[in-house]
C-alpha cells in the first residue's frame, strides 16, 4: 500500500494525513477516502492505455463508490460514468459528468430508468436481452429519439472468481448469448428504428486477477466482430467492461499495463473506439474503514471486537473476502502479536473480518484500519441493528473534509411513521 505509512507519533498516515486524527476528530466507524490515491490511479489507468495508443474511453463503474466527491475527482480525470440505476445516472449527472460520457448497464433496467437515460441522450445502453431491446425501442420512437445502444453479449466463459461476482457463464442472467448476437444485430440494425446499434459489451466478472478471463472474453468478442463485419454490418464501439482486480492478500494482481496488453492484442486492430468500465481497481485501494476496539474477549480464542459490523463492510460477510487490518498505533514491532479473530458487534455468526489473523498486539480503544475499503464498501452499507451509516471523511492534498455526516438515530426514526389507525383501535 504506497498510500499508507507508519509515521512515528503520528501512526498510520494515509496520503500525508493521520488517520488518528481523522478518528479522533471525527469518531468511528469512519470511512476515509483519499481524493489523491484515487486521482494518481485513475490516472495510472489511462496512461497504460495511452502508451499502447489504444482510443478508449473510460466510464467508472459508480456501482463500486457513489460519492459525489468521488465522481466529481473522477469527472476531473477525464472519466465518463457507467451506471446501472436511474439512481446512479443521476448521480453521474450532478457530477457533472456529460450524458454522453454515461454508459447505462444492468438486466433490469425499468422503463422510467430507460426513459431518463433516452431523455438525457446517454452515450450508450448496454442492452441485456431481446425484451429489453424491443421494450426500449418502441419507448424511444414514442419519444422521438434514437437510442445509442450495444448488446451485452454473454460469452459463456467462466472468469474463475467468486461465483458471487461471476457474471459471464450462461448459467448467469447477464448479457444476450453470443450465438443468437448475429440474427439479432441484423435485426436490430435493419428493422429498429428507436435504436442506434453501434457495438457490443462484455463484463465476466469482478476482481479478476489473471489475464486468461479477459483474453478469452476479447477473443470471442473479436470474432463476432468479424462475423458481423462479413455480414455488412456496422460496429464502432467495443465495451470491454470492468473487472481489474487488486491484491488484497499476498495475490500477484495484474497492473493496468496488462488489460492494456490483452485489450491491444485481441482487439486493437479493430478500429473500434473502445470503452473500459472499471470500479473495484480505482476506488478500492483509496479508501479505508477505521474502527475502534470496543473489547478483546478472551474465550476459546482472543476476539477483537470493533465497532464497525458487516451492517457497514459486508464484503467479508458476504464473499468471505479479505481485507488487510492495520493498528492505527505505530506497533512497536510488527512481528510480535497474536493470533485472533476480528469480529464487528453484529448478532450474526458471519459479522467476522478476520478469522485466526496474526496481528500486532491490540487492547480495549485502539484503533485499527481495514484497508482496501474504498470500493463495495459504503454504497453496500445498511443500518442492520439500528446502526447509522457511518461517516465518510475525504482527504486530499493535505486537507480533510467530512464528506457525509455519520447519520444520526433521530435522522433514521425520523423516516418511520406509525399508522394512525394502529394507535386509535
Ligand atoms: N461493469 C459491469 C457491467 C459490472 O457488472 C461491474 C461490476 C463493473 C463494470 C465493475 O467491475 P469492477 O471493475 O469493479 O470489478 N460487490 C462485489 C462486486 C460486484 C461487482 C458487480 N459488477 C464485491 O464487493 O466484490
Amino acid at each position: 500500500h504506497p498510500n499508507l505509512s507508519y509515521e512515528g507519533s503520528k501512526g498510520l498516515v494515509m496520503d500525508g494525513t493521520s488517520l488518528t486524527d481523522i478518528a479522533s476528530q471525527h469518531g468511528t466507524p469512519c470511512w476515509v477516502i483519499s481524493a489523491d490515491t484515487l486521482r494518481h490511479r485513475a490516472n495510472t489507468l489511462k496512461d497504460a492505455f495511452k502508451a499502447r495508443n489504444l482510443p478508449v474511453h473510460c466510464h467508472f463503474a459508480v456501482k463500486a463508490q457513489d460519492h459525489q466527491a468521488c465522481l466529481t475527482v473522477l469527472a476531473q480525470c477525464g472519466f465518463g460514468a457507467d451506471v446501472v440505476s436511474g439512481g446512479e445516472l443521476r448521480r453521474a449527472l450532478a457530477a457533472g459528468i456529460k450524458a454522453q460520457d454515461i454508459v447505462f448497464s444492468g438486466i433490469g433496467k425499468t422503463d422510467e430508468e430507460l426513459e431518463l437515460a433516452v431523455q438525457h441522450q446517454i452515450g450508450q445502453i448496454n442492452v441485456e436481452s431481446v425484451e429489453e431491446l424491443h421494450r426500449l425501442d418502441a419507448l424511444a420512437r414514442k419519444m422521438q429519439r434514437r437510442a445509442r445502444i450495444a448488446f451485452r453479449v454473454n460469452p459463456d466463459i467462466d472468469a474463475k472468481t467468486h461465483s458471487k461476482i461471476t457474471t459471464g457463464r450462461a448459467e448467469d442472467k447477464f448479457g444476450i448469448a453470443h450465438d443468437v448476437i448475429p440474427a439479432l444485430y441484423r435485426k436490430t440494425q435493419t428493422e429498429m428504428s428507436g435504436v442506434e446499434l453501434v457495438g457490443l459489451a462484455v463484463h465476466l466478472g469482478s476482481q479478476m486477477v489473471t489475464d486468461g478471463p479477459f483474453r478469452k472474453g476479447y477473443e470471442r468478442i473479436a470474432s463476432l466482430v468479424h462475423t458481423l463485419r462479413a455480414d455488412g454490418l456496422r460496429i464502432s464501439d467495443i465495451d470491454c467492461g470492468g473487472g481489474l482486480g487488486i491484491p488484497y492478500r499476498d495475490e500477484t494482481a495484474p497492473p493496468p499495463s496488462m488489460l492494456a496488453e490483452v485489450i491491444a492484442e485481441t482487439l486493437g486492430d479493430l478500429d473500434v473506439q473502445l470503452h473500459i468500465e472499471p470500479g473495484r481497481w480505482l476506488a478500492a485501494p483509496s479508501g479505508v474503514l477505521l474502527a475502534r476496539v470496543i473489547d478483546v474477549k478472551d474465550a476459546a480464542r482472543r476476539f477483537i471486537i470493533i465497532d464497525a459490523g458487516m451492517n457497514d463492510l459486508v464484503r467479508p460477510a458476504m464473499y468471505d473476502s479479505w481485507h488487510g487490518i492495520l493498528p492505527l498505533h505505530t506497533p512497536e514491532n510488527m512481528e510480535a502479536g497474536d493470533v485472533v479473530d476480528v469480529v464487528g458487534p453484529i448478532c450474526e455468526s458471519s459479522d467476522i473480518f478476520a478469522r485466526q489473523r496474526h496481528l500486532p498486539p491490540l487492547k480495549k480503544g485502539d484503533l485499527v484500519a481495514l484497508l482496501d475499503a474504498g470500493a463495495y464498501g459504503t454504497v453496500m452499507s445498511s443500518t442492520y441493528n439500528s446502526r447509522p451509516l457511518a461517516a465518510q471523511v475525504m482527504i486530499g492534498g493535505g486537507k480533510q473534509a467530512v464528506i457525509r455526516k455519520r447519520q444520526t438515530l433521530d435522522e433514521l426514526l425520523a423516516q418511520e411513521a406509525v399508522p394512525d389507525w394502529l394507535l386509535h383501535t
